[in-house]
């Protein structure tokens, strides 16, 4: 019975032209590998998608590569660039080792370096952020300077999931380049509502997704410059360049494209009227529950505008979004819950938060069809619902 969907950087209600452009696809038939006229129909959906996803995020189309969302694009990136600067050094044996990352990103990241880490020899360096979660280009060169011919690559993401923190990827790419080293980044949250220019930033490797802009789940993408040649993680059928085996899902790429392309074109206007409700939510939340705290970076151009995400002292964030949750509000917390035990959230802990803050907090991400009432009716309920929260916990 949710009614209030505030949890847009978990996914996003698909776009009405997304949802028509699938259905048609879904109607047709025709792998697009096949080379009869069905299958070259389809092959030209795919082809088209790609050229309008390569034009919204300032690419090239034979840059682009499809994948099955986020998570297989970080793991092909991560995976496979470090796998190819491995090959590539086997005449000497040890180098490009180091992975460098922050302890803020995905798990679809960090557990990919993690295991690199565990089963394949890499060795993991996490960069530190500061408390609003931002990675310095100080820390960055400091940290490739230690080992510069060790390092594998370097990846870091636009925007933070969780806090919303921006990151100054086009400085951070150069300093990696200063050192031929490639840079990966995951622009997952960041490409549904900021521009995202692909060429302009520099990097070699970007990850997108369809469901966190409007677009359906299971279509993503990344974006490969020339010359970044990752070893593949599937093999089979050599699609996609051959870096990515699998045959392509036109219905979902064309719905992804067709989101993308609605997303990018009322981009400002979005981010001016989100960025305004959220400092509307976040003032009421304030005004209700007046300890609260506002976590990551202030309001302004380094904070994706539709995130706000909050610290309750006193107050389990799970417990308080079931409360919330019973008033048909739907947000998050930053945690991963764990065999059914709340984990406090590794971004909000790598930011020098306390525990019990980063088990206290709640994300409330807003999107294309969020509106006044649904900041109203947070600011309705919030305070009661944290003085509730307050007291079980007290419990
Ligand atoms: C920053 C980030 N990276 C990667 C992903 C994973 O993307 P997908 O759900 O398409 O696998 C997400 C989704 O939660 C995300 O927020």
């Amino acid at each position: 019975m949710t009614s209030v969907y505030l949890d847009y950087a978990a996914t996003t209600p698909m776009r009405p032209e997304a949802i028509a452009a699938m259905t048609e696809e879904l109607a047709q038939l025709g792998n697009p590998s096949s080379l009869h006229a069905a299958g070259r129909r389809a092959r030209r959906v795919v082809e088209e998608s790609r050229e309008q996803l390569a034009e919204v995020f300032g690419a090239r189309p034979s840059e682009v590569i499809f994948t099955s969302g986020g998570t297989e694009a970080d793991n092909l990136a991560i995976k496979g660039l470090y796998w190819s600067r491995n090959l590539a050094t086997t005449a000497r044996p040890g180098t490009h080792s180091r992975l460098l990352t922050t302890a803020i990103e995905h798990h679809a990241v960090l557990d990919s370096v993690k295991w690199l880490a565990e089963a394949q020899g890499a060795s993991a360096v996490w960069l530190d952020v500061d408390d609003i979660a931002v990675l310095r280009q100080e820390t960055l060169r400091a940290a490739i300077e230690a080992a510069p011919d060790d390092v594998a690559l370097v990846s870091v993401m636009w925007a933070n999931n969780e806090v919303g923190t921006i990151q100054p990827i086009a400085e951070l790419a150069a300093v990696a380049h200063e050192f031929g080293i490639p840079f990966h980044t995951d622009a997952v949250q960041a490409a549904a509502q900021i521009p995202v220019d692909f060429a302009a930033s520099g990097v070699n490797a970007m990850t997108i997704t369809g469901h966190k802009l409007g677009g359906p789940v299971g279509a993503g993408a990344l974006i490969l410059a020339r010359g970044t040649e990752p070893v593949p993680v599937l093999h089979g059928g050599g699609q996609e360049r051959d870096i990515r085996s699998g045959t392509l899902d036109a219905a979902a790429i064309r719905a992804f494209a067709v989101a993308a392309a609605a997303c990018a074109s009322e981009r400002e206007a979005q981010a001016a009227r989100l960025a305004a409700l959220r400092d509307d939510l976040v003032h009421q939340v304030l005004a209700a529950v007046p300890d609260a705290i506002l976590n990551g970076a202030p309001p302004g151009p380094g904070r994706l505008p539709g995130n706000a995400h909050i610290s309750f002292p006193g107050c389990e964030g799970d417990a308080l979004l079931m409360l919330l949750d019973a008033k048909g509000i739907a947000c998050s917390t930053g945690s991963a819950c764990t065999a059914g035990v709340a984990e406090p959230s590794h971004v909000l802990l790598a930011m020098g938060a306390g525990d019990s803050r980063a088990r206290g907090s709640l994300r409330f991400s807003l999107g294309h069809t969020s509106t006044q009432e649904d900041v109203d009716a947070v600011g309705a309920v919030i305070g009661e619902a944290a003085d509730r929260a307050r007291r079980a916990a007290a419990r």
